[in-house]
């Protein structure tokens, strides 16, 4: 067991189409912790630096034009694996390959508007959230009621 944070931002259409906060409650429910969250209108620059592994990609000119193209909710979710968590609470990338249950089947209609983003490793979380967060900006340190029902020998 591995406390870890994660980096998970909510794309575009996720906030257009008014599904903010049923995402954010998925992350609650499976008992993960909001330690960062701020809205944020990325820019080219902020998007090349984010999506860097897929500069050169054929999908990558529609990748930064969809993120660039609204506002993006962006937020660390800290707990016991997180990084390996968040990603199956998120699913895979095609949301017509996603498991039931996850955020891409339950609410995703293509890989281009697949609603969120989750990093996918250790050394993209640190990355990704010192793209987006200042140090300062990530409240680690308050303590839940809930974690003694969430963390084993919590009690
Ligand atoms: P993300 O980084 O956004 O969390 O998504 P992911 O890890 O599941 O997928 P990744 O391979 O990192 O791709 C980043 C985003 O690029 C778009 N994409 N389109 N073949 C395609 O049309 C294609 N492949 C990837 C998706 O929006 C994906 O989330
Ligand atoms: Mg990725």
């Amino acid at each position: 067991m591995t406390l870890q944070q994660s980096f998970v931002a909510l794309k575009p259409d996720a906030i257009q189409r008014g599904l903010t906060a049923d995402i954010i409650h998925r992350f609650e429910l499976k008992g993960l912790k909001l330690v960062a969250l701020k809205m944020v209108k990325v820019d080219e620059a902020l998007a090349s630096q984010h999506y860097a592994e897929h500069i050169g990609k054929d999908f990558y000119p529609s990748l930064v034009n969809f993120i660039t193209s609204g506002p993006v909710i962006a937020m660390v979710w800290e707990g016991r694996d997180a990084i390996a968590v968040c990603r199956r609470v998120i699913g895979n990338t095609d949301p017509e390959k996603a498991e039931p249950g996850t955020i891409r089947f339950d609410f995703g209609q293509a890989p281009q508007r697949n609603i969120i983003h989750g990093c996918d490793s250790p050394e993209s979380a640190v990355r990704e959230i010192a793209l987006y967060f200042k140090p300062e900006e990530i409240l680690s340190g308050w303590n839940r009621d809930i974690d003694k029902w969430i963390v084993p020998g919590g009690l």
